[in-house]
């Protein structure tokens, strides 16, 4: 292969994957809110304003660059240093600052905890390593990485951590927000259409960080009514075998299982994805899940037991049942 050719091959797969990153569902630069809008439209004026200044920066290179056998030189003009060199960055950051930390920050912030809150509903988002819990306050439904709320409502949630610190970002929907041990930060969530949003941990929290993902569900208003109440429900039967190998860990409402450290999986079978969106929840994955855990999350808290192929198949069988 020519080298023209093997820098065309190169340009070609690398803009591919970059361009594989966007029309996901997890792009900041297909906003789906007022505030995400707000922040995609920062992110293209400081992308205008850095292609000018690479360009400039440029022109002066390749200008003394040609003139760069000129005997003595030239003396570099005053005017241009301070004008380039210093005012320019200075009232450019200035600016900057004046935009997003004063005007945009307002725009992307929650109601302020002790305002009468503009919000309708409040969800509670718990970080564990590797996974988010999450709560309805009111409700007593408690799920793991998928969040359903209604669309275009004013949702406020609550975040902190059980371990360590984490990051609770939702791209298309508003800005990052850390969720932190010993207190609780505050982001709003708003959906202006019916979808789904991926979300993802933005902090390095430990091995399984990069599969620490989560989707939020907008839904309309009465299928995430039937949703929360459906949630809410206990369960409608028991496993001996899940109570004996899973219940000092996972919670199953209704049954003697009450562990806290894995996930509540009282509907469990409800949801799209298991181990934090690592795996689609099919029969198969859940299967190869249980059985070893460690392979698909090295470093995550679920230990491989020791099981035989039947109580596997056992387990499974139950937990895909619990709707
Ligand atoms: Cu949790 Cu990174």
């Amino acid at each position: 292969m020519s080298f023209r050719r093997g820098i065309a091959c190169l340009t070609l797969v690398g803009g591919a994957l970059v361009l594989s990153g966007c029309g996901s569902k997890q792009n900041s630069l297909h906003p789906e809110s007022p505030p995400a809008h707000g922040i995609t439209t920062l992110w293209w004026i400081m992308l205008a304003a850095s292609v000018v200044g690479l360009g400039v920066i440029a022109g002066i290179l390749i200008a003394s660059w040609i003139r760069r056998d000129r005997i003595g030189g030239d003396k570099p003009a005053m005017a241009v240093i301070l004008g380039l060199g210093i005012a320019t960055p200075i009232a450019v950051i200035a600016a900057l600052f004046v935009y997003s930390d004063i005007f945009l920050i307002r725009g992307t912030s929650p109601p302020a905890a002790n305002a009468a809150t503009g919000t309708t509903m409040t969800v509670r988002v718990i970080g564990h390593q590797f996974w988010w819990e999450v709560r309805y306050p009111g409700s007593r439904a408690i799920t793991a990485n998928e969040i359903h709320i209604p669309v275009r409502t004013h949702v406020l949630v609550l975040v902190h951590s059980r371990d360590v610190i984490h990051s609770f970002w939702v791209p298309q929907l508003n800005r990052k927000i850390d969720l932190e041990p010993d207190q609780v930060n505050r982001v709003e969530l708003y959906a202006d259409k019916v979808g789904r949003y991926r979300g993802q941990c933005a902090e390095y929290c430990g091995l399984q960080h990069a599969h620490m993902g989560f989707y939020v569900y907008a839904d309309p208003p009465q299928v995430f009514a039937r949703w929360l109440r459906t949630q809410a429900k206990p369960a409608t039967h028991t496993s001996a075998l899940f109570m004996s190998q899973c219940g000092n860990c996972h919670m199953i409402r209704g049954t003697s299982a009450t562990g806290d450290a894995g996930p509540d999986l009282t509907h469990v079978g409800s949801r799209t994805s298991i181990a934090a969106l690592t795996l689609h929840n099919t029969p198969v994955h859940m299967r190869a899940w249980i059985r070893d855990p460690q392979r698909w999350k090295p470093g995550a808290q679920m230990p491989a037991l020791d099981l035989t192929n039947a109580q596997v198949d056992k387990l499974t069988a139950y937990l895909e049942s619990l709707k």
